[in-house]
């Protein structure tokens, strides 16, 4: 109110993922809802974050929990702000960028590890598979919910982190374990978990879970895709096809528990 912001006017949200939640949370409620536009200065935010219409905050008890679906006015990204980026920050992107190869798209899996000279084209190419599945499925009820590949055990980890850990660094974790979970339970072959794991690591993310499989399940119970008793998972069956699964809350802990026995290993 101090800068008498009306109906007739735009927000801008520049900056990284957070940024853009959180702008886009207050503009979806300030005033019913004001224009708002995003400039995405980080790789997660340009391939992710910014596409799509998800706007949060989070609360003690997890990750993301207020929240809306409010499309920006218009995405404006300038892939040159990736080369100011810290190399870690850059690697944390390419977790989303993964997530989007190994349900959707078997070629972008294949073109990583990618340099900067090529990030613009693979920048259009998560955000073109992004705008296909959120016009076929905007609030989330079903297939952008392959979007969510390795999210489930990743905003578990940010949560038991206390959010120490990056999204991208530990949405990379829980691609890796429920790969190795769904290798286990015959889904998916051991070259296709053999594939995502090099590929991670080549990216420089990391492969390990700090938190055994109870944790990872008490902190996986507020995830928001969780309805009643059961919860809807994203599961690899090989590079580039992942299908949506329905499992109950015992059937959840027994693939964490085939996951992390395999992190062991
Ligand atoms: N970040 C996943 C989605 O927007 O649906």
């Amino acid at each position: 109110s101090k800068h008498q912001l009306t109906r007739s006017d735009t927000v801008f949200a520049l900056g990284g993922g957070v940024t853009g939640d959180l702008t886009g949370f207050a503009a979806s409620v300030y005033l019913r809802g004001v224009r708002w536009v995003q400039l995405p200065t980080t790789l997660l935010a340009a391939v992710d974050a910014s596409v799509g219409g998800k706007t949060a905050i989070d609360l003690p008890e997890g990750k993301n929990l207020i929240g809306t679906f409010y499309q920006p006015h218009a995405v404006l990204c300038d892939t040159n702000a990736f080369e100011t980026l810290p190399k870690s920050v850059f690697s944390d992107g390419c977790a989303e960028i993964v997530k989007y190869g190994m349900p959707c798209d078997s070629a972008l899996f294949d073109s990583l590890p990618c340099g900067l000279q090529k990030i613009e084209d693979i920048v259009a190419r998560c955000v073109e598979i992004k705008r296909d599945i959120v016009c076929g499925d905007e609030f989330d009820r079903g297939s952008r919910q392959l979007l969510n590949f390795g999210h489930t055990i990743g905003h578990a980890i940010e949560l038991l982190s206390n959010y120490t850990i990056p999204h991208g660094n530990a949405v990379a974790i829980g691609m890796v374990i429920i790969t190795e979970a769904a290798m286990r339970a015959g889904i998916c072959s051991e070259k296709c978990a053999d594939s995502l794991v090099r590929l991670v690591k080549k990216l420089g993310l990391p492969v390990h879970c700090p938190y055994n499989a109870e944790q990872l399940f008490e902190a996986s119970l507020r995830d928001k895709k969780r309805a009643g008793d059961t919860l809807t998972i994203v599961v690899p069956e090989s590079v580039g096809r992942c299908s949506l699964k329905n499992v109950s809350l015992e059937e959840w802990k027994k693939l964490l528990c085939l996951a992390c026995s395999s992190q062991t290993d």
